[in-house]
């Protein structure tokens, strides 16, 4: 796909730049952002000019529906720098697509392709000096909404803002990731929100995922929420499982995220000949396979998180080490990922696309 330049927006470019200050060997993720940003005001339903601004905080009303209902989405793409110094996006329209799915769930308005596409290309020629070359490195784009109408009246506001962030990324998990499978709590119900990316579904994980926290464990794996019998997905990423030489993962749902990474790794893998299994895994299941030996790997497949490795998983207080393979798919699948994302491989499937 070919991204259409944005002309009609304002810009406004920064009197100094941060960029010398950061040191990008050693960022945390999510905590350093670059010198603009992209705001887009909706009022009274029609979306204003676009305008690219110095990275600032901005004044909200209290009675702001974000802060009271939560009404807001978000999005996780990257953009990635080539050995020729050109930038490029990986499956931008999927992430555009599932924005305004996001949106109308939350009763919010969608997003113009212009705006959301042609905004972050301007954005991103601003910044491209923020786009690191070499594996590993990244730019982590947040583009986001939020509900500025005033009132605390329960009902869908009439102002909302859209905004894109840009932050220097290297890997989201910097240790080994340990899990816990969910016995009581839950991310989504049918019915719910859990296939939106909306910030709410984030923050409700928040508590259990502390818990879990302080048993060691960096991530919970959901289960469903009517019976805890079926895998889901992980608080930041998909999970795929490997039994035996067949990899599982469960369906998207009105309960998990169809996530972008997921989708391509299912493709990857597909055109590698591993056998992939898309359906409800059982708890019990992967327990069994822990148990006889054939459960060869579990990892997490995300934007932010790329592929991580699961290294264990812990059910009903028994702890199940994860055996170390020489011929891992993760390894294997993330490689096979990333040089399409770093244009180190040809990109057969037309995922990349050239700001
Ligand atoms: C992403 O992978 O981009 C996400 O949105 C997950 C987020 C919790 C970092």
């Amino acid at each position: 796909m070919d991204i259409k330049n944005l002309e009609n927006i304002d810009i406004t470019l920064s009197t100094a730049s941060k960029i010398n200050e950061v040191d990008f060997d050693n960022l945390s993720f999510g905590n350093t952002f670059t010198d603009h940003m992209l705001v887009c005001d909706f009022e009274n339903g029609v979306w204003k000019k676009p305008s690219i601004e110095p990275y600032a905080p901005f004044m909200i009303d209290p009675s702001a529906k974000v802060f009271h209902y939560g009404q807001a989405i978000f999005e996780g793409m990257k953009a990635y720098k080539d050995n020729q110094d050109d930038v490029w996006l990986f499956r931008p329209e999927q992430n555009f697509e599932r924005f305004n799915k996001s949106a109308s769930r939350m009763a919010m308005p969608e997003v113009p392709e212009d705006v959301f596409m042609g905004g972050l290309k301007r954005l991103l020629e601003i910044e491209k000096n923020w786009v690191k070359k070499g594996d590993g490195n990244s730019l982590y784009i947040r583009p986001f909404m939020i509900a500025t109408g005033k009132g605390v009246v329960a009902a869908p506001a009439v102002f909302y803002r859209f905004m894109i962030i840009l932050s220097p990324a290297k890997s989201y998990y910097s240790g080994e990731v340990k899990v816990l499978i969910a016995e009581h709590f839950s991310r989504a119900a049918n019915g719910g929100i859990g296939a939106a990316k909306a910030a709410g579904n984030y923050s409700a994980q928040f508590y259990p995922t502390k818990l879990a926290n302080e048993q060691g464990f960096q991530q919970i794996i959901w289960t469903d929420d009517a019976t805890h019998t079926k895998l889901e997905e992980a608080g930041t990423m998909n999970v795929f499982f490997r039994i035996n030489d067949t990899l599982h993962t469960a369906p998207t749902s009105e309960r998990i995220l169809d996530g972008i990474t997921r989708k391509s790794i299912i493709d990857l893998a597909k055109r590698e000949n591993i056998n992939v299994d898309i359906r409800p895994v059982l708890v019990e299941e992967l327990v069994e396979a822990a148990k006889n030996g054939s459960l060869k790997e579990i990892f997490g497949a995300g934007t932010a998180a790329v592929i991580n490795p699961i290294v264990g998983f812990s059910y009903k207080e028994e702890y199940f080490e994860l055996p170390k393979n020489e011929d891992s798919f993760a390894i294997d699948l993330k490689k096979k990922l990333t040089d399409i994302q770093y244009k180190n491989a040809e990109d057969t499937f037309g995922w990349t696309v050239k700001i």
